[in-house]
């Protein structure tokens, strides 16, 4: 339907005051669960090619729609617009939702000269009160779109336009995607939504972007191929593309689709660069990579690169090194930033390090503006609860906020960014029953337009809105009295009451008031009249006002001993009440980006926590198996290590965004019954101190190479704590025993994040952790935690593993020595390297190997952290010293057994009971450090 200019314009001051009603499309109507797209100014119902399901707004009276024709666009959703007036109202789409979920909001919009206009329009959208963004049309045939994330927190949301400064303001598409889970889910999204700024596939095979059957939440992803004005240039010499057909596991955080993660951009040359104008930028944002290796390397290539953002130099220290991170080729690793200042002008590069044989790839990329949530004008809830006594009323559908970003046609609001309703005009909208007490709430009420009504009942309570100037209820079936208060309004200038039904008689301060006041009409009203029976009406009542005194006087008392006890009890109950709402909030906030069991899930999995495999640093820690098979082990916190669930969230959060094969990998957590507990894989062999010191090493003692490849693995681990992650996380606790071997006798490191990480570089505290024969001497000084004392616990563990001593022991090192770092600095300074090496090894080792390992642990202990070498340099040592053992072993026999010739005693199973996670030693200074992440 399109209408003439004239004919509009003629109509434009109807259509102001036309009462518009919106529909409140269902989501149950679309084809794919939790999907509604509504095709603007459309008229029928119809499946796309793509096989998405469009639904007309055709029940929606708002607006006018016409239809449009642009070159080389021939989707039926936009041959079509709907079109609203200009003027200072809002135009909204209510679309219900499920609350608690999170969704993709797309609105589109394509001009296409819909009014014939000369002129681009340009105009404003929120969501709700919240100012989402302005749409400025600069090309008629180009599609505008606005994509949204948010975590729905009402049944409904409502999509307005409004302020249109040029133009019409008009829609083209308006489509609600549901998500699964904990995509997209941020702390902050109680306060913020996500607005998208970029969603870009890297190594595009074509020009289209990829989108729903692609991607089963319909997100759009474009194509780096479609060339844009600032957008993706500055590409760096010897960039290619490359692609795969072979699948991608995706299954992780935001899942991008498969198709999007099958190609991608390498820098040939070590170094991708772009630069981009980011909509909506600068701010803060959420901004995330993903990467997957979809090159097939070889065992000697790696490809470890890191990112450099101008003026962001902090965030340059992670290496990305995507095989390793994600777990393996053709798996999705996805870091990102929760929360980054970003600029307009966006450049970044991703580079590779030194040791790096190949190039940076990069496959997609996402980044979306957080968007301050406005929770709404302070009546809006009194309103909310007004309008829904008038389900059928076309002015009560008019959707969002009463005030923001405009007010409703009949309401008016204060000028303030708190605005506060100050006038109701529902003159003559035939409303029936009583007036609404919800009325008598909207304390800065100045002017009450209810006439021309059916209105019935009496004249509810005014008395609390004290602005009131003007109020209209004449033409009224109202009855009862005139209520007191009236007379009592301090800024009452008109009072309309004629031709109602109102009885008794007017309040004489009411006649006395200097208002504006009309009465007549009401048969029934009458001045108060000055004859003899007064005087009897005055001794009758002075005879009920003095028994009422009476009455009061009791009934006071009464009152008083009643508060007093209930006042008692409230007492009781605040204690308990601001726990329980943080609680609930919290839990609310939780990072769902964990995955988050259930307590029913984890006691069954344990079977009521019946298997305890050890207590760790900060508590116990259970055995347990999934339904599925899966097993796991189970950490139930002790209450004194979180001060609150915000610490605990954080700390969660931090540990789900950790990834690496040498760390131990975190399953998810419960919150329930105020237990804190933390789920990680099941280590089947498994510490490394059990295997060095424990029940493990009297069966079978490890062999040299075995040890070398532990502390290969444990190095990988520890390294990217301290150079993968940003902020830098250091372990503070490493110790044999928080290094756990897999069925394959692999290494992980476990127990990290559950850390303040190194974000401000210090960490000054009076509550120590660490455990004593591992603990840096220098943080006794300083009582600050650097990578360095991390490097200081695992030169003790070298030690550990070429001697099998225990770090601490009062016999074995001899009459004035306790300490392993001690005693092999000693022998090792003397030359003496066979007086520490563990005799259960024999001589089933290169002596050149343990020398290479050896001087690097007395390098990792040296008292001052400078002089300790990084983390990376440890590791090349560790592969150095395994060259040169398999080198010699290539002489000789292949290890076969991965268990020293020379171990005692011949038992071959390792027993499940066997299996010990981290120790606690209770007298060691071991403790939580508050973490402050924040
Ligand atoms: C939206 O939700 C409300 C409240 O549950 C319901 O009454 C209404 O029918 C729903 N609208 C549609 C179109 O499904
Ligand atoms: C635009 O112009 C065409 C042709 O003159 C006319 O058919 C159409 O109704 C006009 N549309 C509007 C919104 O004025
Ligand atoms: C309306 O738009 C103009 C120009 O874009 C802007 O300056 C103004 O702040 C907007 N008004 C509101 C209420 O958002
Ligand atoms: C969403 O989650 C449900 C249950 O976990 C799953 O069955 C469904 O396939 C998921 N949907 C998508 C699009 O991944
Ligand atoms: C890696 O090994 C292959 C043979 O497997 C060899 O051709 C290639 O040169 C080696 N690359 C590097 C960087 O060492
Ligand atoms: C007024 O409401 C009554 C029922 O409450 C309805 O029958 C009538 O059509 C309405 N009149 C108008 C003008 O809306």
């Amino acid at each position: 339907m399109s209408l003439s200019d004239s004919k509009f314009s003629a109509g434009m001051k109807a259509v102001v005051f036309l009462l518009f009603h919106l529909v409140l499309l269902s989501l149950t109507e679309a084809q794919s669960p939790g999907f509604l797209s509504i095709d603007c100014g459309g008229t029928e119902q119809y499946v796309d090619d793509i096989g998405l399901e469009w639904t007309p707004d055709n029940r929606f009276v708002f607006g006018k729609t016409a239809q449009i024709s642009v070159p080389n666009e021939d989707r039926k959703q936009y041959s079509t617009v709907r079109y609203f007036p200009v003027d200072n109202q809002k135009y909204c789409y209510t679309l219900n939702v499920t609350t608690r979920t999170r969704y993709l909001l797309r609105a589109t919009f394509l001009y296409g000269y819909f009014d014939n206009g000369t002129v681009f329009p340009k105009f404003d959208i929120s969501l709700g009160p919240t100012p989402w963004s302005t749409i400025i049309i600069s090309d008629a045939n180009t599609i505008e779109s606005e994509e949204l994330v948010l975590l729905a927190a009402s049944p409904t949301i409502s999509l307005c336009l409004s302020n249109a400064t040029t133009g019409q303001p008009f829609i083209s598409t308006l489509e609600l995607r549901q998500f699964n889970g904990s995509l997209y889910s941020t702390v902050y999204e109680s306060q913020f939504f996500l607005s998208l700024s970029a969603r870009i596939n890297f190594g595009a095979v074509s020009n289209d972007s990829v989108r729903y059957p692609d991607d089963p939440f319909d997100r759009i992803w474009e194509s780096d191929s479609v060339r844009r004005a600032n957008y993706l240039v500055d590409v760096a010499s010897g960039t290619e593309n490359i692609s795969t057909s072979l699948p991608v596991d995706v299954s992780i955080k935001e899942m991008p689709p498969q198709k999007v993660m099958q190609t991608a951009v390498v820098g040939q040359n070590g170094s991708l660069t772009y630069r981009l104008n980011l909509e909506g930028f600068p701010g803060n944002g959420w901004a995330v990579s993903y990467f997957a290796e979809i090159e097939d390397l070889n065992p000697n290539e790696t490809r470890k690169f890191k990112l450099f953002i101008p003026g962001l130099p902090a965030l340059s220290k992670a290496t990305v090194n995507v095989q390793e991170n994600a777990l393996g080729s053709y798996r999705l690793y996805e870091p990102g930033y929760p929360n980054i200042s970003l600029p307009f002008v966006f450049s970044f590069e991703f580079k590779k390090t030194n040791d790096s044989s190949k190039g940076p790839i990069l496959n997609a990329l996402e980044i979306y503006k957080y968007v301050e949530i406005n929770y709404g004008s302070p009546d809006a809830s009194v309103l909310a609860s007004f309008v829904s006594r008038y389900p059928l009323a076309d002015w009560a559908q008019e959707g969002g906020d009463p005030c923001l970003p405009a007010s409703w046609s009949w309401v008016e609001c204060s000028l303030d960014s708190n605005p506060k309703i100050s006038l109701i005009n529902l003159s003559g909208k035939n409303l029936t029953g009583n007036i609404p007490l919800e009325l008598t709430k909207l304390t800065s009420l100045v002017d009450l337009r209810l006439d021309g009504n059916s209105l019935t009942g009496p004249i509810p309570d005014f008395s609390g809105c004290l602005n009131l100037e003007h109020i209209h209820l004449e033409n009224n079936q109202l009855t009862g009295a005139l209520p007191s208060y009236l007379a009592d309004l301090p800024n009452l200038k008109e009072l309309y009451l004629q031709d109602n039904m109102l009885s008794g008689s007017i309040p004489a301060g009411l006649l006395n008031k200097n208002i504006i006041f009309n009465y007549s009409g009401n048969v029934n009203l009458h001045k108060e009249s000055s004859d003899k029976s007064h005087l009897i009406i005055i001794i009758i009542c002075s005879v009920v006002g003095v028994l009422l005194l009476i009455a009061v006087f009791f009934a006071c008392r009464f009152c008083a001993v009643r508060k007093k006890r209930k006042d008692f009890h409230k007492d009781n109950r605040t204690n308990a009440r601001p726990t329980q709402k943080l609680r609930s909030f919290f839990s609310e906030i939780a990072t769902e980006s964990a995955y988050r069991f259930q307590l029913s899930e984890i006691d069954e999995a344990t079977g009521k926590f019946k298997q305890k495999i050890g207590s760790g640093g900060f508590g116990i820690v259970y055995y347990g198996k999934l339904k599925d098979g899966k097993e796991i082990a189970v950490k139930v916190l002790t209450n004194e290590s979180f001060q609150g669930y915000r610490e605990f969230n954080n700390e969660v959060s931090l540990l789900s965004r950790i990834h690496h094969r040498n760390l131990v990998t975190f399953l998810g957590y419960s919150q329930e019954d105020g237990r804190n507990i933390l789920v990680y894989e099941f280590m089947r062999n498994g510490t490394l101190k059990d295997h060095l010191h424990g029940s493990a090493s009297l069966r079978r003692s490890l062999n040299w190479i075995k040890r070398l490849e532990i502390a290969e693995d444990a190095a990988k681990g520890i390294e990217y704590l301290h150079t993968g992650c940003s902020p830098t996380i250091i372990h503070r606790d490493l110790k044999s025993s928080n290094i756990l071997l897999d069925e394959h006798m692999r290494a992980k490191v476990s127990d990290f994040g559950l850390s303040k990480p190194a974000s401000d570089g210090s960490h000054v505290s009076s509550i120590v952790r660490g455990t004593v024969g591992y603990l840096d001497p220098e943080y006794y000084i300083s009582q600050q935690f650097t990578e360095k004392s991390d490097i200081y616990s695992f030169g003790v563990i070298l030690l550990e593993l070429i001697s099998g001593q225990e770090p601490i022991s009062n016999e074995n090192f001899g009459a004035n020595c306790r300490n392993i770092v001690q005693w092999a600095k000693l022998h090792i300074d003397s030359g003496d390297i066979k007086g520490i090496i563990d005799p259960s090894l024999g001589d089933d080792y290169n002596e050149q190997s343990v020398w290479k390992i050896a001087e690097k642990a007395i390098m990792c202990v040296k008292p001052q952290g400078t002089q300790r070498p990084p983390m990376s340099e440890v590791l090349k040592d560790i592969q150095e010293a395994i060259a040169i053992e398999q080198g010699s072993e290539q002489c000789g026999e292949l290890p076969i057994d991965i268990y020293s010739k020379h171990s005692i005693g011949s038992s071959v199973n390792v027993e499940p009971m066997d299996l010990v996670l981290p120790e606690r030693n209770n007298s060691s200074p071991e403790m939580f450090m508050q973490p402050g992440l924040r």
